[in-house]
């Protein structure tokens, strides 16, 4: 296991690349999957709809690295510009990204920066949608 700390550390030190001209809200996730670590930043783009955000993008690079769908053992997310009394969820995942953890970090224990809990996907997306196609 990373360290909490170190693995929230990291996430606020990858969201300082984040992509984000239009909401000015830099957000940086760092995922773990075998002892490996993998950074995500929000990237923006002109046709706002398209924005990636920072976990989809670290689960992303996970995947691309060769990592398989539930490996992953830890998810650190860091909203470094959230005022810092601000309520949780101005900092949780999105409902989007939610989806992707359930699907490839089922398993994980999720760090939300500025929150001292260690959350789970059941707790954040109860009744994920989880349907498996058959393969023919
Ligand atoms: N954002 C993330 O990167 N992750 C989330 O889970 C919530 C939102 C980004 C998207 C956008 O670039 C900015 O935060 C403001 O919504």
């Amino acid at each position: 296991m990373i360290p909490r700390e170190e693995l929230l550390s990291l996430a606020r030190e990858v969201a300082l690349q984040a992509h984000c001209p239009y909401s000015h809200f830099r957000v940086g996730a760092a995922v773990v999957a075998d002892g490996r670590i993998y950074v995500g930043v929000n990237v923006e783009i002109s046709s706002y709809g398209l924005t990636l955000c920072a976990e989809r993008s670290a689960l992303a690079a996970a995947i691309a690295a060769g990592e398989v769908a539930g490996s992953i053992t830890q998810v650190a997310l860091a909203c470094i510009d959230a005022q810092q009394d601000a309520p949780i969820q101005d900092r949780t995942p999105c409902g989007a990204c939610r989806q992707w953890l359930a699907d490839l970090a089922p398993h994980a224990i999720i760090y939300v920066d500025g929150d001292s809990r260690d959350f789970t996907i059941e707790e954040l997306l109860p009744y994920a949608f989880a349907y498996q196609a058959e393969s023919v």
